[in-house]
């Protein structure tokens, strides 16, 4: 095969996004960068297309009702072959329940569910037909937790990309699509500021962090070898096996307790 394979990434804007998009091109695909901030992806396609990289910018509202199929139909124009999808696009709403809206809770279950969910079934057929394809659901390790205060829906939606990933990953791994659910711990990026998350500074989440390029790197090698859940890097791996391995009353009373200090309330 001579023309250069492609990768979708949504939330290539900044972050994690950002960081599989430079990896991408490193190992030679083309990408397709999406996100709402259209000038910083032109500014990311330029540094990519300065190194010899095919680099498309999609901006796109991914939490709005019929934003994927619309960004599946403009692909579909310009880009034919698509072989790698990142579901990568994610936010939070701190407040509580009943305390934010709820349109705004509908768009976060568009962005975390609907969208990965319709760009997958969207560009699957393409992969299945060449027999090759490569898709990451950036979930969170909140996947693996009993849920908390705040946050209410994050560890819900992040659950679905986990057992989404499983279940599409046993249907489809045999024909060269491999499916895998990225779950990371805390990542240094902009998500906390976006999302008015309250951080230490110098707090464990902050000492364990890792940094988006690290979690890139680990989730995209082992995409590739057909892993179908990752935990990037040493302290969440520890975190996942603990949240996995204790009895459920125990690991409802440690999460909870560490993420009463992030609970803002209404
Ligand atoms: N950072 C962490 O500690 C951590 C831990 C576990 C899981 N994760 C997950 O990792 C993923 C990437 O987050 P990050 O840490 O890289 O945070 P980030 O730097 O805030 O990046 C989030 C990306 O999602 C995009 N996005 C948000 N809302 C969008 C919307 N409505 N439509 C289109 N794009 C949207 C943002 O772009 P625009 O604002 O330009 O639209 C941005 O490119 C998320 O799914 C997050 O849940 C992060």
């Amino acid at each position: 095969m001579n023309e250069p394979r492609y990768a979708l990434i949504t939330g290539a804007s900044s972050g994690i996004g950002a960081a599989f998009a430079d990896l991408a091109v490193a190992k030679g695909f083309g990408v397709g960068l999406v996100a709402r901030r259209a000038e910083r992806l032109e500014a990311l396609a330029a540094r990519l297309r300065a190194q010899g990289a095919e680099a498309d910018v999609f901006p796109a509202d991914l939490s709005r009702a019929g934003a994927a199929e619309a960004l599946a139909a403009d692909i579909a124009a310009r880009r034919p072959r698509v072989d790698m999808l990142i579901n990568n696009a994610g936010a939070t709403i701190v407040q509580n329940y009943a305390g934010a809206n709820f349109a705004d809770h509908r768009a976060f279950l568009e962005l975390t569910i609907v969208t990965p969910a319709a760009l997958t079934h969207a560009l699957l057929p393409g992969m299945l037909e060449r027999r090759w394809g490569r898709i990451i659901n950036v979930s969170s390790i909140a996947a693996l937790s009993s849920g908390a205060k705040g946050n209410t829906l994050y560890p819900a939606g992040k659950s679905f990309l986990l057992k989404f990933s499983q279940s599409l990953n046993a249907e489809v791994k045999a024909r060269g699509v491999f499916v895998t659910a990225v779950l990371p711990g805390f990542v240094s990026t902009e998500f906390q500021a976006a999302n008015a998350i309250p951080m230490e500074e110098n707090g464990a989440a902050r000492r364990f962090a890792q940094s988006a390029a690290e979690v890139a790197q680990e989730s995209w090698v082992r995409n590739d070898k057909g892993h179908e859940i990752v935990v990037p890097g040493a302290p969440p791996k520890i975190a996942a096996a603990l949240m996995r391995a204790l009895p459920e009353p125990l690991m409802r009373a440690l999460t909870r307790r560490a993420a009463e200090k992030y609970y803002v309330g209404d």
